[in-house]
Parts: structure tokens; sequence; C-alpha cells
């Protein structure tokens, strides 16, 4: 077991330790991979850090005690609000990330459903099969029933089955602007009738697109209506931590007024410590994270959101244009922006190898699954290695081609073997146990093979899982 030191490192030499260990982390900075980190090069990051450090001890969970930082959030809820169509009435609060931006709307809709109408027997909300996995974690927690709605064959919600799906313990409706696997945005406009019709709040989740969509519509892409100018639109959440490019541990909820957001307030009156209110979920709240995320909004502005989501369609598009033009490959459904995925249409050419062959190549591959695909979330950083990748996947496919019992070899083989395991309660049994290693007294943590990037899931729990299996 570690133990603290006896006696203080000196900090020059706890620095160099923190960097010597991230000299195995994923690669960010060469952009080698699609997902996690949104980065815009060391200066904004250099940038973002004043910004964080100089509130970096403050704690929103007074505001009266800081009242500066009140201000700030109030003011990032202001400019969320309006870019994303509110009126005056807007209303809202900064969470953590776009899990809490996720797991609070459950309770506040759920609280709502209690108060204002016969509490149902068994709450139920109703999301599409693309939803983030923060609404199955929040369904989880809050004891509301997730109710899964098909897509539709371009990998939106089927309209008419969420229609069929409503009945009288649904509390809430969800979907997203864009989803995470397909970067679709879903039919908000027809599900906001819907909601209408059935006195339903619906909420969007907009984590991944709600500081960017704005800003590709304006640049005359399509995109469909999907934040408050939908009637039927009762909140969007939206994460300045990702395309909004500020501090992790920013996101932004918003609400059409304060009808709604009254229910997210928690208050205890009993505490010896006195009146306890909190406006989300958090109790210390990081006053860092707040600056950094209003120092982002400010410094990039209008103009300078503009330019980025310009950078990033044009890079989201030729790289679209690369991966179509490579024979047996095609994008799924019909992304919005600047997340997709994409398969192989041809039986003869396994994607989840080609994956393999990338990450041979360096690149950190994210996977989806049923279907199969590989999956890109473009920044602008990406810009100078679309041609790179695009060479590597040209290689990859070709090696694949000529090598079909790639497909039975390593993460291939392991990526297909979960998606057809019927036994899905194996999985998550086997899981559980892999976390237990990881997170238990030891810490096991194998080390990553030579030279790779890897998922943790490929570390950690692909491995043991073909163990089992092959049993
Ligand atoms: C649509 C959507 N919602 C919620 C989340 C969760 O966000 P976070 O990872 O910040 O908790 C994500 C993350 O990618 C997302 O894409």
């Amino acid at each position: 077991m570690k133990n603290i030191p006896a006696k203080g490192i000196d900090r020059a030499d706890v620095l160099a330790h923190l960097k010597e260990f991230g000299a195995d982390d994923a690669n960010y900075r060469d952009s080698k991979i699609w997902s996690l980190v949104y980065y815009l090069g060391e200066e904004h990051t250099n940038f973002l850090k004043e910004a964080y450090g100089l509130y970096f001890s403050e704690n929103a969970l007074n505001p009266i005690a800081f009242k500066s930082l009140k201000r700030l959030e109030t003011e990032v809820v202001q400019m969320a609000g309006q870019l994303l169509n509110g009126d005056g009435l807007v209303v809202g609060t900064m969470t953590s990330g776009g899990t809490e931006t996720c797991l609070l709307p459950v309770v506040t809709y759920r609280d709502r459903a209690r108060a204002i109408r016969h509490l149902p027997f068994q709450p139920e909300m109703i999301a599409p099969t693309s939803i983030h996995v923060a609404w199955e974690k929040a369904a989880n927690y809050f004891g509301v029933k997730m109710v899964h709605a098909p897509l539709d064959k371009n990998f939106g919600v089927d309209v008419e089955a969420v229609k069929k799906l409503i009945n009288r313990n649904t509390i809430l409706l969800v979907a997203s602007a864009p989803s995470y696997p397909y970067g679709v945005v879903d039919p908000i406009p027809a599900l906001g009738e819907l909601a209408l019709r059935h006195k339903l709040p619906l909420h969007v989740d907009s984590c991944l697109g709600g500081f960017l969509l704005p800003f590709v519509e304006r640049l005359g892409y399509p995109v469909e209506p999907f934040d408050f100018r939908v009637p039927g639109v009762t909140s969007i959440g939206a994460d300045l931590h990702k395309y909004g490019f500020s501090a992790k541990g920013a996101s932004v909820l918003l609400y059409r007024n304060m009808e709604y957001l009254q229910h997210q307030f928690f208050v205890y009156a009993d505490s010896p410590t006195g009146i306890f209110a909190s406006p989300a979920m958090l109790g210390t709240r990081p006053g860092g994270a707040i600056a950094a995320a209003w120092a982002a909004l400010n410094a990039i502005g209008i103009d300078g959101y503009l330019d980025i989501a310009r950078t990033i369609m044009d890079t989201t598009l030729r790289l679209k244009k690369g991966i179509e033009a490579i024979s047996g490959l095609a994008v799924l459904g019909n992304p919005a922006m600047s997340v997709f995925a994409y398969t192989s249409q041809d039986k003869d050419l396994d994607i989840f190898a080609v994956g393999d062959q990338l990450e041979e190549r360096g690149w950190l591959v994210d996977r989806i699954q049923n279907p199969g695909g590989l999956h890109c979330m473009v920044t602008p950083r990406h810009a100078a290695v679309v041609e790179a990748y695009l060479a590597d996947l040209r290689e990859a496919v070709a090696v694949v081609r000529s090598n079909p019992d790639l497909a039975g070899k390593g993460n291939a083989a392991m990526y297909g073997m979960v998606a057809h395991i019927p036994l899905r309660g194996m999985i998550k049994t086997q899981i559980i146990k892999m976390m237990a290693d990881l997170y238990g007294p030891e810490c096991k943590m194998p080390s990553a093979p030579e030279g790779k990037q890897t998922t943790w899931l490929e570390r950690y729990i692909l491995p043991q899982l073909l163990k089992i299996l092959k049993r």
C-alpha cells in the first residue's frame, strides 16, 4: 500500500513525477484520438488554466459568499440560453459535466410529476436507444423506468414508436441533438408536438452539440430546429467542456422557465448546520470550472466559435468523403455535425479488424456495436491529420481484405463476440469483477501493448471476457 510520504517531496519533483506518469496516456496533442478531449492547442489551454486558477479555491456552494461566481454562472446560463434561442424566461444552472446534466432532469421531472399529478406507480421516461448511457444511469439511480424507443433507418428516433410507448406512467420524453453514437439529431419538432399534445416535458440532450450546432446552422448547413424554438422543448443540456472548449467540469442545464427548475432545487431545513439549499447535485462546486467556462465563452466569442465550427465542418466533410471513397465503407445515417460512425457494408470486410489495424498504426479507435462500426468525434486539430488517418485507413482496409482471418483475431474477435453474446448479464457480472480489480486495493492495471493506443475496455475488460468465453 502506498503511504503519504513521511516528509513532503520537493514540489518540482512531484510535478516531474506527474509529467512522467502521463507519458503513456492517450496522445491527444497529436490528435491521434477521436474522443475524450476537446483541445484547441496550448495557448487556449493556458488561458483556461489561468482563468481556472483565479477562482481555484472559490466554492459556488454558497452564492452569497462568492457573489462573483453566482454572477459568472448566471452569465454563462444567459449566454447559453440566448445561443439556444430561449426567451428572457430561460433559467438554469451550471453542472459538473454532461452526466450531471443528464442525471438532474430525471430527478427534476420525477419530482415535478409527484408534485403536479397523481404519481404513477412506476414513473417512466422514453428515450431513443441511441441516448447517452448517462440516462441509463439516471434511470437506475432514481428509480425511473427507462423505456427505449427504436431508431428509424436514418438512426434518428422513430417518432411513431415514441407515440405508442407513451402511457399514464410517462413523466418525460428525452432526445438527442445529436446522439453520441451516430451524431444524428432526433426529430425534435415532431417530438415537441407529441410532448405538447400529451402535456409531457421534453428534454433535449445537446451535451455534445449545444455549443456547436448553432454555429453549424449559422454557417448554412442544414440543421433541423432542436432548441427552445421548438415549443414543446422544456429543457436542454449543453456541455461547455466539449464543443464549448472550456475546462473539464463544466456543463449547463437550461429550463424553459422557473416552473421546471424549481423542482431541481434541494432544500433541507433540519440539518444541525441550519437550512441547506442546493441548486444542483454537488455540494462543493469548483469555482475554477465556472470561471473557465465564462472565460472561454467571452474569449472565443461568436466569431471564434464560427471559425472553429467552419474548420470542424470542413475537416469532417473531408474525412467522411475520404472514408466513403474507400470501397465497402459507409457513414451511418445522416450526421448533423462532427460526430459520426462508419461501418463496413461488405461482409468480407470486418470493421473491427480494420479498427485493430488502425490501432497498430497508433490511433485510439472507438467502436460502436449493433451495427458494428468505428466512431469519430472531430475537433479543429484533426484538420492536420485527416490525410494521415485516411492513408492509414486505406492501408488498414487493404490488410484486412487480404487477411480475412484477422476478423477472428485480437480485439476484432472480442468485439464481434461481445456484440453477439446473448447473456448480457454475464458480461455485466464479469465487468463488475474487472472493475473491482481495477479499483481494488491492488489496482490491477495491465499495461498497454507496446506502442499501442488502447481503450480501457480493451485493456482491462475484453481480454478477461475472452478468457471466459473460451472456457
Ligand atoms: C449526448 C451526450 N450526453 C451526455 C454525455 C455525458 O457527458 P460527460 O462525459 O461530460 O459526463 C455525453 C458524452 O459524450 C454525450 O455525448
